[in-house]
């Protein structure tokens, strides 16, 4: 394997201030303090998801946690916009204390966030929107936002419902916008790096592929179930709710399949296998089976517990890797046509 890594400078790269064009999204109980100032520490951009915490001021002692561990390098906050504005009373208390504590990167996800970008841009900060079509990217595109991540359809957690391949989104959503374009969704090694680039994307997002990290809390027994696993290890479920959630397929995805394959459309049938209370108590005990935990087909590339750290330096030097074979390529096209 290479040794040196490539510097790979890209739109992304400058606008993040970071090292290496990799994001790490936002994970729901897990990007904590401690995940995500190791992502931003080797080079690459993570976001701490606020629900993670148990409140609202455990969330801000977690902000000064992380400043303090990169040791001011700045980081990202993940915010999850529901398209019931009820629900976004938490987050809009959530994107004060972000405000207050001077994080400078959000990532959006979910419902639009046109509503909260004026408060966000105000803040002088930062806004990469995540969405799973190149119809939301546009208009994300339109309402004002840095970047746009587009997520494939391998992806752990929220897929989209059109379940479009990384491979169309990336290279569409790279031709019809004009602000950079992250591409997110089954990418897990340096050969994926490249790949978005040569699609036409500034670089690439990962989920599923981190949550092996040292550094996220999750029981070891949950990390080692997903390095077990292979890419047809996951499900998508809820597409009755018009929700689609890829998900490891475990006891609770497959009951929750059962139930849609009966045609249940009352929630209250679904509530005591998807509540979130469940996924959590799966992390800290480690058993795989008690609930919906989202897992995208890139657990395939999950294959050893590691600092963030050294996950990234591996991926970034297979993507070095991988560019030095397609220079080698390259060059011998060129030998071949003298040789003609
Ligand atoms: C365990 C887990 C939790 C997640 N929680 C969130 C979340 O709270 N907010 C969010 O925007 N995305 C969330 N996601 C999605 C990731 O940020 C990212 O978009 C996705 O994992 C990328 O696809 P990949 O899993 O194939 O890498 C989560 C993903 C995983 C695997």
């Amino acid at each position: 394997m290479t040794m040196t890594a490539p510097a790979f400078r890209t739109r992304l790269t400058a606008l993040f201030g970071i090292e290496h064009p990799i994001l790490c999204g936002g994970l729901m109980w897990l990007a904590t303090h401690d995940y995500v100032a190791a992502v931003v520490n080797a080079g690459a951009m993570g976001f701490i998801t606020p629900r993670s915490y148990a409140s609202p001021e455990e969330f801000r002692a977690g902000l000064r946690r992380c400043a303090e561990l990169t040791a001011g390098k700045p980081f990202g906050v993940n915010l999850y916009v529901s398209a019931r504005p009820e629900a976004n009373e938490a987050l809009s208390g959530f994107l004060d204390i972000a405000i207050a504590e001077g994080v400078r990167f959000v990532e959006t996800a979910g419902y639009s966030p046109a509503a909260f970008l004026p408060r966000i841009r105000d803040a002088g900060i930062t806004v990469v929107h995540k969405c799973t079509s190149v119809r939301h990217a546009l208009s994300a595109e339109r309402a004002g936002v840095d970047a746009v991540t587009i997520l494939g359809m391998e992806a752990g957690g929220h897929p989209g419902m059109r379940l479009t391949g990384a491979m169309v989104q990336g290279a569409e959503a790279a031709g019809a916008l004009s602000i950079p374009v992250v591409l997110g969704g089954g990418m897990g090694t340096g050969r994926h790096l490249v790949a978005a680039l040569a699609l036409g994307c500034e670089g690439m997002l990962m989920g599923t592929r981190m949550v092996v990290s040292s550094e996220i809390w999750a029981h070891a027994a949950y990390k080692q179930r997903l390095i077990e696993a292979g890419h047809d290890d996951t499900r998508v479920v809820m597409g009755t709710f018009r929700d689609n959630y890829r998900a490891l397929d475990n006891d609770t995805a497959r009951a929750v399949a059962a139930l849609e394959a009966e045609g249940v459309k009352d929630f209250e049938r679904y509530r005591p296998l998807v509540q979130g209370a469940n996924t959590r108590r799966a992390y800290e005990t480690g058993d795989p089976d008690v609930g919906l935990m989202s897992v995208g087909q890139s657990c395939t590339f999950a294959d050893a517990i590691e600092p963030a750290a050294a996950i990234i330096a591996r991926i970034v030097a297979e993507a070095a890797d991988a560019q030095a074979r397609l220079d080698r390529l390259r060059a011998g096209r060129h030998i071949r046509a003298e040789q003609g």
